[in-house]
């Protein structure tokens, strides 16, 4: 069945003061440590619908020109609806308007989905980092049953 079209999702910086959403965070990615490590020079988004938080992403600037989306996320529940799409347009929005020249993006071999989503949003694959998955985290990783094992990479000119 086709589900409902998601349109009012309000989507804004996470407050200083407010708790960082890890539950949808690890969704995107099972290492809390590498979220640490990450959010330090990042800033966390989070989308609202009726003033929860559904979904969030969060933008790392990895040299003057190029910003990448680490983490992207939707509660399972809204999952499906669109809101995905919307936090990509508006991290193109933010990236443009912070000068950047390009976005980039890295997902799992096995993300079969969101690899279908970013390149219908205008990502091209750039690159794989070959075991990345292996290297970085401390269990095998499975999804849609294959083991995660590469980062493909991919980047939209902005
Ligand atoms: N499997 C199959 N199709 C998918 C998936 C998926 N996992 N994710 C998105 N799609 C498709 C949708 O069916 C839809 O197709 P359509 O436009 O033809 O109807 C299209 O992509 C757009 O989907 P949205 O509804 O906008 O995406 P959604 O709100 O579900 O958000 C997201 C996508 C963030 C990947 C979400 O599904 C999610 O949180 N997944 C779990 C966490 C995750 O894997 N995050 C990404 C990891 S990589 C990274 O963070 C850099």
């Amino acid at each position: 069945m086709l589900k409902e079209q998601i349109k009012n999702v309000l989507i804004r910086r996470l407050y200083e003061n407010e708790n960082i959403p890890y539950e949808l965070l690890l969704l995107a990615d099972p290492s809390r440590e590498l979220i640490d490590k990450y959010l330090k020079t990042s800033e966390v988004y989070v989308a609202l619908l009726d003033n929860d938080i559904i979904g969030t992403y969060v933008l790392y600037p990895v040299s003057p020109n190029v910003i990448e989306i680490k983490n992207i996320s939707v509660d399972d529940e809204y999952q499906g609806r669109g809101v995905g799409t919307q936090m990509l347009r508006d991290a193109f929005k933010k990236a443009n308007e912070k000068c950047f020249k390009a976005i980039i993006i890295g997902t799992g071999n096995s993300s079969v989905g969101q690899l279908y989503l970013y390149q219908k949003a205008g990502f091209k694959i750039i690159e794989i980092r070959k075991d990345f998955f292996i290297d970085n985290y401390p269990e095998p990783i499975y999804e849609n049953g294959i083991q995660v094992k590469h980062m493909i990479v991919l980047r939209k000119q902005l």
